[in-house]
């Protein structure tokens, strides 16, 4: 006969044992991806969680691996197949865009986004020792990016991220999901086989409100970035978090009497066309004094643009490209001048790029960011008057603004009022993006929350380190 206290101890081992055995059966509630999969996770939850993973093992590597990997993603985005890959892709999949400009543009962000040597340390001495102010990582950045720029963002935030110590998770738009993934896993490949922690840059599968709410939501994401349409930023901006927001532009140009005409009428044309305008710098409204005003609607038309004076036509168009709202229609934004013409029953040849017309300042095409190659041309008294105007039309957005002048005064005045983060004197407007202009890229122009060009600093938090009575040597 078997004891009562006995039996109680055996049924204990057996119910210890089999909940050991249950505990072992049971799946990890989250497992690593293997590394096929080059960061791109089913959920955001997964991608954040390997983004903080990633940024652990990123805050102990030295500056110069941080280096060695913003030069691994410079390489992998300029060799020529992936260059043309992710350039063709992205204009296939948002039909935005032109594919000889994408190469210009990714090109641009692989090479002049600014790296580690951004982040210049400030150190104070005296009788009391030594203090270094450092800029420092955020810890895991969740980054949101546009349908007109997608792989332009996704390369340049990930330089600047990195180089500041940061990992990051992307929310693409839903409608550059493809191309988007697709970068973020030739980055990831090149990154993880040249040593990198696996997972500097991650996203879900399925990018969506829903995904990017979660992102905005999780407490693991140290610092929101916003490079969109106007409610995406707003809605980084009210997350309660740091958030740094890159929006809506509209970007005047001014051209005065003292301007020369010719390489003006030039300058603004290309820079209006460049990728079909979608670029948030690019030329979208012209106020030119009364005095040169026909000339330079004349140089216009020699390199390429199409005038309307039709009043009829004008109105035909402003229907097919305004939705409900009065803003652009979405399958209108990134098209060419050559489709929208077309849109409207003009064949046009292959010279042409922009269409202008001759409107008052209050008409809905100077008003509204358009994103697309539609260039309104508005006849002003004088300059000041063109200033004023221009400053109207940007609505306080700081975003960018062009102006053609010899009159360094002016220059100056306009360069002034407008306070915009770009001021491009006498060239295109992507000259302030460094085509054919000094200085680094960026594609997240921050007005709205005043870091203005990101760099990798941006993406930093400054911190103080203090050691006292010593290492001050003067
Ligand atoms: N992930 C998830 N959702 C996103 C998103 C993202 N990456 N980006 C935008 N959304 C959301 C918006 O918040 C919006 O949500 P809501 O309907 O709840 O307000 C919804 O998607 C639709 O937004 P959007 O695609 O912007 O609307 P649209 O189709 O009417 O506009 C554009 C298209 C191209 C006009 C618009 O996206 C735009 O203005 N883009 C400019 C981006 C840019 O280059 N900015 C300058 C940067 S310096």
């Amino acid at each position: 006969m078997i004891r009562l206290d006995m039996d109680i101890k055996v049924i204990e081992q057996m119910v210890e044992q089999a909940l050991k055995e249950i505990k072992a059966e049971q799946p990890q509630k989250f497992t690593m991806p293997k590394a096929e999969l080059y960061g791109v996770f089913k959920t955001m939850d997964e991608a954040i969680t390997a983004s903080e993973e990633a940024q652990k093992k990123l805050l102990f590597s030295k500056i110069s691996d941080r280096q060695k990997y913003v030069d691994v993603i410079r390489r992998t985005i300029l060799k020529r197949e992936n260059l043309e890959m992710i350039s063709r892709l992205s204009v296939e999949e948002t039909e935005i865009g032109d594919y000889e400009h994408k190469l210009i543009k990714n090109r641009l962000a692989a090479e002049k986004t600014p790296g580690t040597e951004d982040l210049l340390t400030e150190a104070m001495t005296g009788d009391n020792g030594l203090t270094l102010v450092e800029y420092c990582p955020f810890g895991v950045i969740g980054a949101i990016t546009p349908t007109t720029n997608p792989t332009e963002t996704i390369i340049n935030n990930s330089i600047s991220m990195i180089a500041g110590g940061n990992t990051v998770v992307f929310s693409p738009h839903p409608r550059a999901k493809k191309v988007s993934q697709m970068t973020v896993k030739l980055l990831n490949k090149a990154l993880t086989e040249s040593g990198a922690p696996e997972n500097l840059i991650t996203m879900v599968e399925e990018p969506s409100i829903e995904n990017t709410n979660k992102m905005i939501e999780n407490p693991s994401v140290r610092l929101l970035v916003a490079t969109g349409g106007p409610s995406i930023v707003k809605k980084v901006l009210s997350s309660g978090k740091k958030a740094i927001g890159a929006g809506a532009g509209n970007p005047p140009v001014v051209v005065d009497e003292t301007a020369d005409i010719v390489k003006a009428a030039k300058d603004i044309v290309d820079g209006c066309s460049f990728d079909n305008n979608v670029p948030c710098i690019a030329e979208k409204e012209v106020f030119a004094v009364d005095s040169i005003c026909d000339y330079l609607i004349h140089n216009m038309k020699e390199n390429g643009a199409y005038q309307i004076t039709d009043p009829a036509l004008l109105e035909k168009l402003v229907t097919l490209v305004t939705n409900e709202k009065g803003g652009p229609k979405t399958s209108f934004v990134g098209k060419s001048a050559r489709y929208i013409l077309d849109k409207l029953g003009i064949t046009a040849d292959a010279s042409v790029r922009v269409i202008i017309m001759e409107v008052p300042k209050e008409h809905l095409l100077v008003q509204e960011e358009m994103m697309m190659p539609i260039l309104p041309v508005v006849r002003v008294c004088d300059v000041d008057t063109a200033i004023e105007y221009a400053r109207q039309a940007e609505h306080g957005n700081r975003h960018t603004a062009m102006m053609h002048s010899r009159n360094v005064e002016k220059l100056s005045k306009m360069a002034k009022i407008m306070e915009t983060t770009i001021f491009v004197k006498n060239a295109p407007s992507y000259a302030g993006i460094g085509v054919g202009g000094e200085g680094y890229t960026t594609f997240t122009i921050a007005g709205p929350t005043g870091e203005g060009l990101t760099s990798p600093k941006a993406f930093c938090r400054k911190r103080k380190c203090v050691m006292t009575d010593a290492f001050s040597i003067r």
